[in-house]
């Protein structure tokens, strides 16, 4: 892939939003990793993601780091999968010493088949079936993290005749409404999410009575795209103070404690950079003076960022197919959209977007993104500055990486994007496009 020499080119308008590799030469292209976008497109098609590598090594060493910096205790990174998970992924995040949070018996094989080491390994999930728990046991993994008490019975079923314990953790319903969007929201009360808290001592009764699992950890997950830390010192606090009652009621001692994943990231020029060391400095100080208040041993300290590992390293890419002109706007209708990524529709997510071969022409226009599919909420983008677009051109949405490709469908039958992954000049496509024959593949007639 042609690669342009980097003083050549300057960054992009925007670039926080953008991979950290990505820069636009003097005619206007887009370059990410040293690779033309759109002549990728030309190779490739469209819709195509593309996933900036060293972005995400770049985000998984800067977690890394802060927190081994700001915690005096051990400390863990766990990227959580549900953002976007594939072998290629995987073996990158296996390769920069994260662990590996699966929700779901498809999670788990898809680590399994990258050799993620399962000791690194937890898993989630609120509805695990018996199918997807002995998957788990039978894989050996690092954790599993209950949810409610009907899988601790299940578990202590599954676990009764082993010799060693399965490490287990509690997930917690800490009864902490974060701020963001409430279909995003997982730790207030009335969450689908974790233990009620009044139903920390029926749980510890459960796991007292069980040789087959042993309690380590306590977790607690407050929600996704969170800007405000200060829930997260509070969410600490729940989870101390239900460390201590298991050690005073039960003689239990809690090992570790999980404050799930969460940090928000810009996706638009008016939110901020997410400030890694500030959230590492005050977890880590909310845990060490927790954990003295209360005469408990300090405890490691981990931590499941998703969104904050995967999403700036995205970029989905469309060809624009249509334009439809209203007195006061114009849609211009991508062969994409909801089908790859359903944020916008799901929950008011807001994006921008830019156009890969003229990115410093002057803005003119005011146009609404309009996805392919047959639902009027299928509008991606609903106010975005451009130049005056044509058909045929190549609309670039930056901070594309988390929560579309994993949440994808092939609603109307449109098959799922092809995608590639760039490092120094090097694409390589990591998942092929859907083909007619896949769609059909699991008809039986
Ligand atoms: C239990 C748990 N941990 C971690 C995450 C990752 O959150 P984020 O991608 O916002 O960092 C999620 C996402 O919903 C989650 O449910």
């Amino acid at each position: 892939m042609e690669s342009l020499p980097s003083q050549n080119r300057n960054p992009p308008p925007n670039a926080g939003l953008w991979p950290l590799t990505t820069s636009v030469d003097h005619g206007g292209r887009l370059f990410i990793g040293g690779c033309d976008v759109a002549a990728l497109t030309q190779q490739y098609g469209t819709p195509l993601y593309l996933f900036d590598e060293m972005t995400i090594r770049a985000a998984c060493r800067a977690c890394r780091t802060a927190f081994a910096d700001h915690y005096r205790g051990t400390t863990a990174v766990h990227y959580a999968g549900k953002a976007l998970l594939n072998i290629a992924i995987a073996q990158i995040i296996a390769d920069e010493g994260l662990g590996l949070d699966v929700v779901s018996g498809g999670e788990l094989y898809v680590a399994l088949r990258a050799g993620f080491p399962t000791q690194r390994i937890h898993m989630h999930g609120n509805a695990k079936t018996h199918a997807e728990l002995e998957q788990a046991l039978a894989a050996g993994i690092g954790q599993i993290i209950v949810d409610n008490l009907d899988e601790l019975d299940m578990l202590r079923r599954l676990t009764a005749h082993r010799s060693s314990p399965q490490p287990v953790a509690l997930r917690i319903a800490p009864n902490i409404a974060a701020d963001t969007h409430a279909h995003i929201q997982t730790g207030h009360a009335t969450s689908k999410f974790g233990l009620p808290l009044d139903a920390l001592d029926a749980a510890a009764e459960k796991l007292c009575a069980a040789s087959g699992v042993r309690l380590t950890g306590l977790h607690a997950h407050l929600g996704s795209q969170l800007f405000d830390r200060a829930p997260y010192a509070a969410a600490v606090e729940v989870l101390l103070d239900s460390a201590a009652r298991l050690r005073d009621r039960f003689g239990v001692l809690i090992e570790e404690i999980n404050a799930g994943g969460g940090i928000g990231v810009p996706y638009t020029t008016d939110q901020p950079l997410p400030d890694i060391d500030a959230w590492a400095a005050l977890l880590g100080d909310s845990l060490v003076r927790g954990c003295e208040r209360r005469g408990l041993p300090l405890m490691r300290l981990v931590i499941e960022p998703g969104r904050s590992i995967i999403a700036r390293a995205g970029v989905a890419l469309y060809t624009i197919v249509a334009t439809k002109p209203l007195p006061h706007m114009r849609f211009l209708h991508i062969d994409g959209g909801m089908g790859d990524n359903i944020r916008p529709a799901l929950y008011d997510a807001r994006y921008t977007a830019a156009l890969a071969e003229r990115m410093r022409d002057p803005v003119e226009e005011c146009v609404a993104i309009a996805g392919r599919y047959c639902e009027s909420g299928d509008v991606l983008i609903r106010d975005l500055m451009l130049p005056r677009a044509r058909v045929g051109e190549i609309l670039a949405v930056p901070v594309a990486g988390a929560y579309t490709l994993s949440m994808a469908s092939t609603y109307n039958l449109a098959p799922r994007p092809a995608v590639v992954l760039i490092n120094e000049g090097e694409a390589r496509l990591i998942q092929r496009r859907e083909t007619y024959e896949d769609l059909i593949a699991r008809e039986v007639w």
